[in-house]
């Protein structure tokens, strides 16, 4: 009983497999037959105006609607052709999209979305870097002095650090993050897309949104501060209430960094600019 069935199911494979070789032959000899004139054999000659199958993004029946009824130079095939031969021909010419991904895929790397991608992953490098440093010498450093040295060095470099070169990584990853993701936007989404729209996402909530409402006033709050005058215990109390808050948001938002520096070295990784190509084929 067992060797039938395995027999069966065998034979069975190699039907189906030489079906669909038969209907992707069929619509190659088709196309060829009857289409390449004008689109050429990859799709892509553009004779009298033919549009490029490569790019062409048509679902299914608009397809079969346009070989079906033609359009402007374009003859209706209708009379000529079946409708399943139409679906081997629809079939084969979605096939040209696979090949104009993949022939995209081996281009050269310095585009527009490259060179944002490059700038992006450096300036989320350079202020996860920042954070990082902070908390390996700044905070362990910090914790061992007085509290008036405390206060006055939080104080000044919380005003030194408002500085353009700070500005570059801290908003410029504000803009890029999102700007990086748009471009990789497209009719498939790609792995890319979406490691770049959680970075994203992560980076705007956990680091800039952290640090907007959660570091800044604090800061606010200890430059309001005058500090000489002030009594000791005015000192232990204000170092009390800004210390450890400050640092339990910090260690937050740079965890968030590291995260979006991950997600955004995969994502400069990951196969463009689509993961997937035969996603395409069955769209419809
Ligand atoms: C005489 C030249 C010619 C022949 C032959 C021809 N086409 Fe076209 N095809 C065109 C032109 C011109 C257009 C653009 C029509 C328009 O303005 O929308 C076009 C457009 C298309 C489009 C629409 C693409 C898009 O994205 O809008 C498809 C699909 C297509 N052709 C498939 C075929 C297929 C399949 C065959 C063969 C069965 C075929 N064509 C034969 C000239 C031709």
């Amino acid at each position: 009983m067992q060797p039938i069935r395995l027999t069966l199911s065998f034979v069975l494979c190699l039907l189906l497999t030489a079906a669909f070789t038969a209907s992707e032959e069929e619509g190659r000899a088709l196309y060829d037959h009857h289409c390449a004139r004008c689109h050429g054999t990859d799709g892509a000659r553009g004779l009298f105006g033919a549009k490029n199958l490569q790019k062409s993004q048509l679902s299914d029946s608009a397809i079969l609607l346009q070989i079906s009824n033609g359009r402007r130079i374009m003859p209706a095939f209708r009379k000529r052709i079946t409708p399943d031969q139409m679906t081997a021909i629809a079939n084969y010419i979605k096939s040209f999209r696979t090949s104009y991904m993949t022939s995209r895929k081996t281009n050269p790397m310095f585009t527009f979305p490259h060179i944002i991608m490059i700038a992006t992953a450096v300036t989320t490098a350079l202020i996860s870097g920042l954070f990082y440093a902070w908390s390996c010498s700044v905070i362990p450093g910090l914790a061992k002095v007085s509290d008036s040295t405390y206060l006055e060095a939080m104080q000044q470099m919380n005003r030194a650090i408002l500085n353009p070169v700070f500005f570059l990584s801290f908003m410029g990853t504000v803009f890029l993050l999102p700007l990086c993701t748009y471009l990789q936007y497209g009719p498939v989404l790609s792995a890319r897309f979406w490691l770049l729209l959680l970075a994203s996402l992560i980076y705007l909530g956990g680091t800039f949104g952290v640090t907007m409402f959660g570091n800044v006033p604090l800061n606010n709050m200890l430059d309001a501060v005058q500090l000489s005058g002030a009594t000791s215990a005015d000192l232990a109390t204000m170092r009390i209430k800004f210390e450890q808050p400050w640092i339990y948001l910090h260690t937050i938002r740079t965890i968030a960094n590291v995260i979006a520096l991950i997600l955004v070295v995969i994502a400069c990784l990951s196969p463009s600019p689509v993961a997937e190509p035969i996603a395409y084929l069955h769209r419809s």
